[in-house]
């Protein structure tokens, strides 16, 4: 993983959430509410809700990220001893509207201005995208915003990175995928995208199939990276 240029790119694919959103957000935006109890309860709802997509995959259960993000943060609220429904609706609520990361909208934009197709592949329901999107005012950047909801499995399934490459008509290995999850980034690796893992929050390395290109701590390099920039 110390590769500092990508040859040959002809298209940037994003993962959502926790690489483009913050998913920390919606907690921290109800610290007042949460008090010391938001850090845990946002750890305890995003590693839930990404356990529910892959042991739903295996069951042959899908059920759409919505309705997994609810079922997850009820499972969080109840280990935290939280029972208060007019929070939950307000958690729920918040998620159609995360932050993006602030360099997200300029990095974006600054790939298109140099020609790249821009997606998002997420596992991320149809609703759940466009409000985030919407929220971020990054709608005009992006060429496709990809769901897994369209073929009712999740990532790391397979299928669910070949959509980019059959949308977007770029061949995995003129893709550069973007995940701050590093699971989401071997998974993509494996399937022959090259990929850019954004460590943002300086984790280990996963020891699973798949080994991501390159890795930084924000998107902000990436345009030099795939060779839009100098
Ligand atoms: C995504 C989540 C899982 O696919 O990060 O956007």
């Amino acid at each position: 993983m110390n590769v500092t240029k990508l040859d040959g790119i002809g298209a940037c694919v994003f993962d959502a959430y926790g690489t483009l959103f913050d998913v920390n957000a919606a907690a921290q935006h109800c610290a007042a509410d949460l008090g010391d109890k938001w850090l845990p309860l946002a750890e305890l709802w995003r590693g839930r809700q990404l356990q529910y997509t892959w042991l739903r995959s295996l069951m042959g259960e899908y059920a759409d990220f919505w309705q997994v993000t609810g079922e997850a943060l009820d499972f969080a609220m109840d280990a935290l001893d939280l029972e208060d429904a007019q929070l939950r609706e307000r958690l729920m609520e918040l998620y159609l509207q995360l932050d993006a990361y602030p360099e997200v909208g300029d990095v974006l934009r600054r790939l298109q201005d140099g020609g790249m197709k821009t997606a998002i592949l997420s596992n991320g329901s149809p609703k759940m995208l466009d409000a985030a999107v919407a929220n971020a005012g990054i709608g005009g950047a992006l060429d496709a915003v990809i769901s897994a909801d369209q073929i009712k499995v999740y990532k790391t399934a397979p299928g669910v990175y070949q959509m980019a490459v059959d949308q977007l008509g770029v061949a995995p290995g003129a893709i550069s995928f973007q995940s701050s999850n590093a699971w989401d980034a071997h998974a993509a690796s494996n399937f022959g995208f090259r990929v850019v893992w954004v460590n943002r929050f300086g984790q280990p390395r996963e020891r699973l199939p798949g080994n991501p290109d390159v890795m930084l701590d924000s998107l902000e390099s990436l345009p030099s990276i795939v060779g839009v920039e100098g």
